[in-house]
C-alpha cells in the first residue's frame, strides 16, 4: 500500500484541480435551463473516469439525466464493488449569500468552497483518486469495480429505480459503496448505518376564481389562505406529534443498545443550538434526545408557503390561493406510498366544502438501515482507521439517499456508507465548502478499503 499512499500525498493538488473544474460546470438539475449543464457535466465526468481507469465509459440514456457508468472487471476470482455518487448538484441562490462564486471553486486555507464541492462532486474525486492511484502503482485493482455516477439525485431520483431494475445483472455487485454522506465530526471518521426516508407534497388551496375586496367580500368567503394554515395546524400538534391517522404504525422503536451508543458520541445539545442551528430554543420533545430525533424520528416539515400580498406595505385582499410545500422524513420501516395515501387521506378529510385542495405527490424515497453486524463494515472500519488513524463511529444520518434502499434491495447486497463531509460545511446552502484534510483522507481511506475488501473475501 506504500506506493499508493505516495502516490496519492504526490497527487493532492491535481485532484483538487479536477474538483475545482467539474464544480465549475453548474449541474443543477432542479433547473430544466440547465440540461445542457447536466449533458456537459456527465461528458466532463466520463472523460475523467477514463483518465482515472475505468473501462466501458457510456453514459446510459434515462427519460432524465444520463448516468454515467464506467467498470474495471479483470479480478479474476475477487469481488466486485458497485460505487455510486451523484454528479448533480442544488441550485446556487441565494447568490447573494455567497462569499464567493459558487462555481469557481475557490481554496481558502484548508477548505474549498463552491457548489457541490462536497455534496457530491468531491466525493466522487476521492473514488477517482484512489483508483488511479492503484492503477499508476500497481497496475491493477484487487477487486472488480463498476460505478454509477447518477444526475437526478437532488431531484429525487426519479428515473433510477427503473434503471436500477433494467440493468440489474450489469450492475450485480457483492458490496454498495456510497460516499455521500458525513462524519460524525473533524476527526472523527463514520460509517453511516442509516438514512432517513422522504416523502413531499405540494398543496394548492383554491377558493374564489380570483382575489377579491376584502372589505366587499370578507366574511361570508373563506379565504384560501386562512384554510390552508389553519390546516397546515392540524397536521402536528403542540408537542410534534404528527396527527396523521397512522403515522407511526411503521415506525420502529429504538433500542436500547443503539441509545446507549447514541449517548457515547460526543454531542452537546447546547452547542448545536447555538452554533449549528442558532436559534432561541429548540423544539421540545420529553422522550428523545436531540440526535434520536435528528436520526431515528420521523418529523413533518413546511418547507414552502405562498399566499397573497407579500409586497411592501398593505394591500386589503381576499387571495384566491393559497399553495404550501410539506415533507416528512421517515424512518424503517415507514413505507414512503403509504404515507403519502394516509396523508391525502387526511387532508381530504379536513379540507372544508369552501375550497378545493389539489395534492400534488413530488418525489419520495425509502429509508436506509443496516446491519452494523455486516462483515463489510468491519473492511470499512479498518480502512479509515489505517487512514484517519482515529477510531471509527458508527452512526446514523437524518438526510436521505433514495438509492441505497432501492440498490441494496434489488441487488440484495449489503451498502456501505463512508463519507466525508462535516455537519457545518452548507451542503445545499450558499458557502458549500469541502475540508481538505477530509479530502485527502478519503482518498486514502478508499483506497484501503479496496485493499480490506479484497483481503476479506
Ligand atoms: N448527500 C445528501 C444526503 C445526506 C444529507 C446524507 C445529509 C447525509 C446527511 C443528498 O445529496 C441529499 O441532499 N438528499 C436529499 C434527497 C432528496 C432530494 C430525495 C435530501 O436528503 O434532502
Ligand atoms: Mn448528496
Ligand atoms: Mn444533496
Amino acid at each position: 500500500m506504500d506506493n499508493i499512499i505516495s502516490y496519492l500525498r504526490g497527487h493532492r493538488e491535481e485532484y483538487l484541480n479536477k474538483v475545482k473544474d467539474i464544480v465549475a460546470i453548474p449541474s443543477v438539475s432542479s433547473d430544466p435551463e440547465r440540461k445542457d449543464e447536466i449533458i456537459r457535466c456527465a461528458k466532463h465526468l466520463k472523460n475523467d473516469m477514463a483518465d482515472a481507469g475505468l473501462e466501458n465509459l457510456e453514459l446510459k440514456e434515462t427519460p432524465g439525466n444520463p448516468i454515467v457508468y464506467g467498470d474495471w472487471l479483470h479480478a479474476d476470482g475477487a469481488p466486485t464493488i458497485l460505487i455510486y455518487g451523484h454528479y448533480d448538484v442544488q441550485p446556487e441562490d441565494p447568490v447573494d449569500l455567497w462569499n464567493t462564486p459558487p462555481f469557481e471553486a475557490t481554496k481558502v486555507d484548508d477548505r474549498l468552497y463552491g457548489r457541490g464541492v462536497i455534496d457530491d462532486k468531491g466525493q466522487l474525486y476521492i473514488h477517482l483518486a484512489a483508483l488511479k492511484a492503484w492503477f499508476e502503482s500497481e497496475g491493477e485493482l484487487p477487486l472488480n469495480v463498476k460505478v454509477i455516477f447518477e444526475g437526478e439525485e437532488e431531484i429525487g431520483s426519479k428515473h433510477l429505480d427503473d434503471f436500477l431494475k433494467e440493468n440489474k445483472d450489469m450492475l450485480a455487485a457483492d458490496c454498495v459503496v456510497v460516499s455521500d454522506t458525513g462524519m460524525f465530526a473533524k476527526g472523527v471518521p463514520s460509517i453511516t448505518y442509516g438514512l432517513r426516508g422522504l416523502a413531499y407534497f405540494q398543496l394548492d388551496v383554491e377558493g374564489p376564481d380570483g382575489d377579491l375586496h376584502s372589505g366587499s367580500f370578507g366574511g361570508p368567503v373563506d379565504n384560501p389562505a386562512n384554510v390552508l394554515v389553519r390546516m397546515l395546524a392540524k397536521l402536528k400538534d403542540e408537542n410534534g406529534r404528527i396527527a396523521i391517522p397512522g403515522f407511526y404504525e411503521d415506525v420502529e422503536e429504538l433500542t436500547e443498545e443503539e441509545r446507549e451508543n447514541f449517548a457515547q458520541l460526543p454531542f452537546d445539545e447546547e452547542e448545536f443550538r447555538k452554533e449549528s442551528v442558532g436559534a432561541p430554543g429548540l423544539a421540545k420533545d420529553d422522550e428523545f434526545t436531540v440526535l434520536e430525533q435528528l436520526w431515528c424520528r420521523p418529523t413533518l416539515d413546511i418547507n414552502g408557503l405562498y399566499s397573497g400580498f407579500t409586497g411592501e406595505g398593505a394591500k386589503t385582499v381576499i387571495p384566491a390561493k393559497a399553495m404550501a410545500k410539506v415533507s416528512m422524513r421517515l424512518v424503517p420501516y415507514q413505507d414512503p406510498e403509504k404515507i403519502g395515501d394516509l396523508f391525502e387521506e387526511y387532508i381530504r378529510e379536513i379540507t372544508p366544502d369552501t375550497v378545493n385542495v389539489k395534492i400534488t405527490r413530488m418525489h419520495g424515497g425509502y429509508y436506509f438501515l443496516s446491519d452494523v453486524n455486516e462483515p463489510m463494515f468491519e473492511a470499512a472500519r479498518e480502512s479509515v482507521q489505517r487512514a484517519f488513524n482515529k477510531e471509527t463511529a458508527l452512526i446514523r444520518e437524518g438526510g436521505s439517499i433514495p438509492f441505497v434502499h432501492s440498490i441494496t434491495n434489488i441487488l440484495n447486497s449489503p451498502a456501505i456508507l463512508l463519507g466525508f463531509g462535516l455537519p457545518d460545511e452548507n451542503a445545499h446552502a450558499p458557502n458549500e465548502w469541502m475540508d481538505l484534510d477530509n479530502f485527502y483522507l478519503g482518498m486514502e481511506s478508499i483506497a484501503y478499503l479496496y485493499d480490506e475488501i479484497a483481503k476479506r473475501t
